[in-house]
């Protein structure tokens, strides 16, 4: 596994950033042990149907508060109580800010030091973000909303868990400048056009081209990347759908990745059919991205690539995904340095400049 110090990035492992971390339909009362950024943690919904994320380890003696099946704690029921957990080891309960609420068997109730690290968490079109920072500060954007996720004229997307890689994220990010591969590896045919905008913590994708397998003519995406590790595309091909990719940092060069599309009804006066032709063309939207999935799970580590005219502006990619790795101040350098439209030439609409003879 390549780490990040080897690509150079900044003062830190890991991004700072949202970044999804679960399912939302896979959270529930009871608590379950994920691992993010090489930590260990632990997911739960609470009563009130919030999502908690708390780090593992009980402050008390460091029981986890996840793993266990034999206490009885856990076996009456007893671990979540409103939002609240309880370790299974003495009973301490924690409140979902991760403070000391209560000790059973002593009337000190909130011994200091007695606070379990809690995450910043959102809920969003059936994902469960974590807000990950170095800094420990309060996040300063927020995950995109997509008003279609909660209208009946969209097919909800189900999501498709793809696994860990054990590839830095910054190859998966240099996808977004990549427009050489569109062709031999996705099967894009006389590209449109071409081009990236980078804006502060976005950065995005502009581009046309004929499809082999998603679109009978012209397939437009708008695509963009909202902080580090979460990506979404507009597509316009024989259905309206948005593709969201996510990728999060497991352990130091390995990353976890889901996709999911939503799809606009083929017919909204029959849902199921609207449903059927979703899911099939989710599934071909899947397939387009393990063409990308398995050159990633194979490659080399790529610190500093053999650039030729017509690549994409992976410097630039990679310097925008720089500012994640380093303190809030550097990054909005890293911003005002990057922020600005490049358009990557030899498309029908920017074709090269004529050769002089
Ligand atoms: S280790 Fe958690 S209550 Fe003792
Ligand atoms: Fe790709």
């Amino acid at each position: 596994m390549a780490r990040t110090e080897e690509y150079a990035l900044g003062e830190y492992t890991f991004p700072r950033g949202w970044f999804m971390i679960a399912d939302a339909t896979e959270v529930n009362q009871t608590p379950q042990a994920i691992r993010y950024f090489a930590q260990d943690m632990v997911i739960y919904r609470g009563e009130s149907g919030r999502v908690v994320v708390i780090d593992a380890y009980c402050p008390h003696m460091g029981a986890h508060f996840a793993k266990n099946t034999s206490s009885y704690v856990v076996l009456d029921g007893e671990q979540v109580q409103g939002d609240s957990i309880r370790c299974p080891f003495h009973g301490w309960k924690f409140s979902p800010e991760g403070n000391c609420e209560e000790v059973p068997y002593s009337p000190v109730s909130n011994p200091p030091n007695a606070c379990v690290k809690s995450w910043p968490v959102v809920e969003r079109a059936g994902c469960v973000f974590l807000w990950h920072d170095p800094e420990g500060e309060q996040p300063d954007y927020d995950v995109p909303v997509l008003p279609e996720w909660d209208d009946a004229n969209w097919v909800q997307w189900k999501i498709d868990h793809l696994g860990e890689i054990d590839c830095h994220p910054i190859e998966l990010v240099d996808n977004i400048a990549d427009k050489a591969h569109l062709t031999p590896i996705h099967g894009s045919s006389e590209a449109q056009y071409f081009e990236n905008v980078f804006d502060g913590h976005i950065v995005i994708q502009d581009f046309a081209a004929g499809h082999r397998t998603l679109a009978s003519e012209v397939l437009t995406n708008y695509t963009w990347y909202t902080g580090p590790g979460i990506l979404m595309s507009r597509m316009g091909g024989d259905y309206e759908s948005i593709i969201q990719i996510c990728h999060t940092p497991v352990e130091d060069g390995q990353v976890r990745v889901w996709h999911a599309l939503l799809v606009k009804s083929a017919d909204a006066s029959n849902p199921d059919k609207g449903i059927a032709y979703a899911r099939e063309y989710q599934e071909v939207s899947r397939l387009a991205l393990m063409q990308d999935y398995e050159i990633w799970a194979n490659k080399n580590p790529c610190f500093q690539l053999l650039k030729v005219i017509g690549d994409g502006p992976f410097g630039q990619v990679r310097r925008w995904y720089k500012q994640f790795y380093d303190p809030r101040e550097e990054a909005l350098k890293i911003q005002e340095k990057c922020n600005g439209r490049i358009v990557t030439k030899g498309t029908v609409r920017d074709p090269w400049p004529e050769k002089k003879s």
